[in-house]
Formats: C-alpha cells, sequence, structure tokens
C-alpha cells in the first residue's frame, strides 16, 4: 500500500483555522487600509509580547528582516558579518545586500547550527556583526557567543526564521541577541500567507531606527533621515499572522511529538537530529542522515513520501559566493552532511498513521540496505572533532 504523504501542505492549516482567517482578512479589506495600520501594530504588539521583547517591526520577507537588522546594527559596505554556510542562502544574500562580506564558520556536528568554537579565530577589526542561525528549529548554544560578542564590541544578530518559539535557558528565540530576525514564509512554523517578516530588538534606539530603514528612511512623511527602503509588512498578512500566534505552541507540540516518533523509530538507522541541552527544539525541519541520501529519496518518492535537501549546496560553495574564494574542503562538517542529510515530512497537520508509514518505509530502506545504516558514534558528538566520512 502507498500512502502519500506530501512534504508539506499549506492547505491544512487554513482548513484548520478557516473562520480566524476569512474574519481577518475580511476585517481588513472592509476596513480599507492596506499598509502601515492598526493590524500591523497590533500583531507587533501581540508578537513582542508573545517572545518577551520589547519591540517587533514588521517587513515584507525574513530576508528583508535579516537585511534591516543588519542595516540597524550599523553594518555597512566593506565589514564582516561571521556566518554559517549551512543555511538558507537568503541568510547570506541579506549580508550582501549591506555591501559587507560574509565569513563562514563551520557547523557543530551534532545540533547543525554554528559551532562556538570556531568564531573567534574568524573575527577581525572588520567584523561588526555575528549571526547565529537557529537552523531547523535548533536555537544555536547563544551565551558563549554573546560573551564573545560583549568582549569585542561586536553585535549578535539572530536569524530566527526557521525556530519561531523555539527557547533557550528559557527564554524565546530572537529575544536574546541585540536584534533578531524572523521570517513568516507560509511553511514556517508562523506562517504568513504569502510573504513576510518581523525584526525584533529590545533597544529603542534600535526600534526607531527599524522604523525608518522600512519605510524610505522616512522620519515623517517626505523626510528622509536614512537611506531606507519599502519593506512594510502588509495589513492582510498582520491580521493573518495575528490569528495564528494562539495556535503557535499548540502547532510546535505537535511538531515535537511527531520527532519524539520519528527518533524513536529511526536512531538505530540513522542519525537523527540531537538536541542542544537547555533548549527546546520546535522542529522546522526534521533531518536525518544516511550513508545513501540520494538512494533513501528516490524511495520514499516511489513510496508516496516527500522529502527535500536543506541544503544541497552550502553558501560558501554557491556560484554566487564563488567571488569569496572558499573550495571544497575549507568547511569539513558543512560538507560532509550536505551530502548526507534529508529532511522528512514535518508539519503539525500530518496523522499519526503518516509518520508511522514514513518511519516504516524509511526503515524498510535501512533493513534493505545495511551500508545506507549510519549511527552516531559518541566521540562524534564533541564539537571540537570533525567527522570522517565513512562513506
Ligand atoms: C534560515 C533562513 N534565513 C532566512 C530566510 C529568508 O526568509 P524569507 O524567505 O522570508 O525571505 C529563510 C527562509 O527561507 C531561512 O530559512
Amino acid at each position: 500500500m502507498v500512502l502519500n504523504v506530501p512534504f508539506g501542505d499549506m492547505k491544512l492549516r487554513y482548513q484548520e483555522i478557516r473562520k480566524d482567517i476569512d474574519e481577518a482578512v475580511q476585517r481588513v479589506l472592509s476596513s480599507g487600509y492596506f499598509i502601515l495600520g492598526p493590524e500591523l501594530e497590533a500583531f507587533e504588539k501581540a508578537f513582542a509580547e508573545y517572545l518577551g521583547v520589547k519591540y517587533a517591526v514588521g517587513c515584507a520577507s525574513g530576508t528583508e528582516a535579516i537585511y534591516l537588522a543588519l542595516a540597524a546594527a550599523g553594518v555597512g559596505h566593506g565589514d564582516e558579518v561571521i556566518v554559517v554556510a549551512h543555511t538558507a542562502v537568503p541568510t547570506i544574500s541579506a549580508i550582501s545586500m549591506t555591501g559587507a562580506q560574509p565569513v563562514f564558520v563551520d557547523i557543530d556536528p551534532a545540533s547543525y547550527v554554528m559551532d562556538v568554537s570556531k568564531i573567534q579565530a574568524k573575527i577581525t577589526d572588520k567584523t561588526k556583526a555575528i549571526v547565529p542561525v537557529h537552523l531547523y528549529g535548533q536555537m544555536v548554544n547563544l551565551d558563549p557567543i554573546l560573551a564573545l560578542g560583549q568582549e569585542m564590541g561586536i553585535p549578535v544578530i539572530e536569524d530566527v526564521a526557521q525556530a519561531t518559539g523555539a527557547t533557550y535557558k528559557g527564554k524565546q528565540a530572537g529575544s536574546i541577541g541585540a536584534f533578531a530576525a524572523f521570517s513568516y514564509y507560509p511553511s514556517k512554523n508562523l506562517g504568513a500567507f504569502g510573504d513576510g517578516g518581523a525584526v525584533t530588538t529590545n533597544s529603542k534606539e534600535g526600534y526607531e531606527k527599524l522604523l525608518k530603514l522600512r519605510n524610505y528612511g522616512q522620519s515623517k512623511r517626505y523626510y528622509h533621515d536614512e537611506i531606507g527602503i519599502n519593506s512594510r509588512l502588509d495589513e492582510i498578512q498582520a491580521a493573518i499572522l495575528a490569528a495564528q500566534i494562539p495556535y503557535l505552541d499548540g502547532w510546535n507540540k505537535r511538531r515535537r511529538e511527531i520527532a519524539r516518533a520519528y527518533t524513536e523509530g529511526l536512531q538505530d538507522l540513522v542519525i537523527v537530529p540531537q538536541e542542544n541541552d537547555d533548549s527546546v527544539h520546535v522542529y522546522h525541519l526534521y533531518v536525518i542522515q544516511s550513508n545513501d541520501r540520494d538512494g533513501l529519496q528516490k524511495y520514499l518518492a516511489e513510496k508516496g513520501i516527500g522529502t527535500l535537501i536543506h541544503y544541497p549546496v552550502p553558501a560558501h560553495l554557491q556560484k554566487a559566493y564563488e567571488y569569496r574564494g572558499y573550495k571544497r574542503g575549507d568547511l569539513p562538517v558543512t560538507e560532509l552532511i550536505t551530502r548526507r542529510i534529508l529532511s522528512l515530512p514535518m508539519f503539525p497537520e500530518l496523522s499519526d498513521e503518516q509518520v508511522a508509514y514514513v518511519i516504516a518505509e524509511v526503515r524498510n530502506y535501512h533493513l534493505k540496505n545495511p551500508s545506507a545504516q549510519l549511527v552516531y558514534s559518541p566521540d562524534v558528538f564533541s564539537t571540537s572533532q570533525t567527522v570522517s566520512n565513512p562513506a
């Protein structure tokens, strides 16, 4: 029997909360107010409250949220920004948009996020920000980065695009760095029905600058204090997002339940995600490592199971960033896991039957192909260690 398990299905969220969404959209349409109005103000307030942060500023996408956060932190032409290459490339595009150069550090093999022990060696007098990316819903171990940033006078800007609702030592992702950037791309843990993003901060000065930067640099109409852009979260998306905040924790809880089932069902055959101590992972993506990723992906597709690779080519090896002069071998952990990773279906509306089916088929493939099996040995958890490729 083949059961259809898509990688994602955005219709399901709408079906679940149709009444709230329809009501929100109708309210905006009837108001005649579409840009920078009361819905955005209400959403920004509610989102900031949810996070426990002073200010949230809605904008047009996660990419622009990162750009605006960097610009508000004063990052510009000729500066350097320390970041991982194992991320969605928009993290890096946003750095480039400021005129700064991305400086790549490797990741920790157990958690897939920034290896904090690699940062210090990359700091120069041009370093103007560090951007930890809370990838797949897992928060970076921020304390050592914040301490380093503080010591060197370098702001830490969180990329929270994939981790809305995650926590670190009881604090929400996006409430800790000098600034934080969120994406509301539809499939995100909190997603719009279109594009959207936000920047959060506890700095009043930073907040005031962000308000200008997202709106042509205006302090008041036709008076431009900053070189700004147009990056606003429109009223319809703001109303849709506000309607979803009450559901977010429940959806994240369901993601964690699915993750627990996957982990229990698969950990003897493939490498499963490891959760950092002190943090709550919200599983935007559930990413395994197999020794025959491509064979597994093809097999799962034949069985009706959608999968994706996040990401097949790390940023330092992308054509667009060739000019930076990185070469294969520069980020060994990133490059190694790029060949092994596969994202399984992960969204709150998955049924228990679908989850069980995915587990059964991933197991079947690895039981039939023992050379594809891959499990962690304890020493691989050491962040100072590079994993050797047994393949
Ligand atoms: C880690 C990360 N950063 C930044 C972005 C960019 O967000 P957006 O697609 O809303 O521009 C994304 C989403 O694609 C992301 O996953």
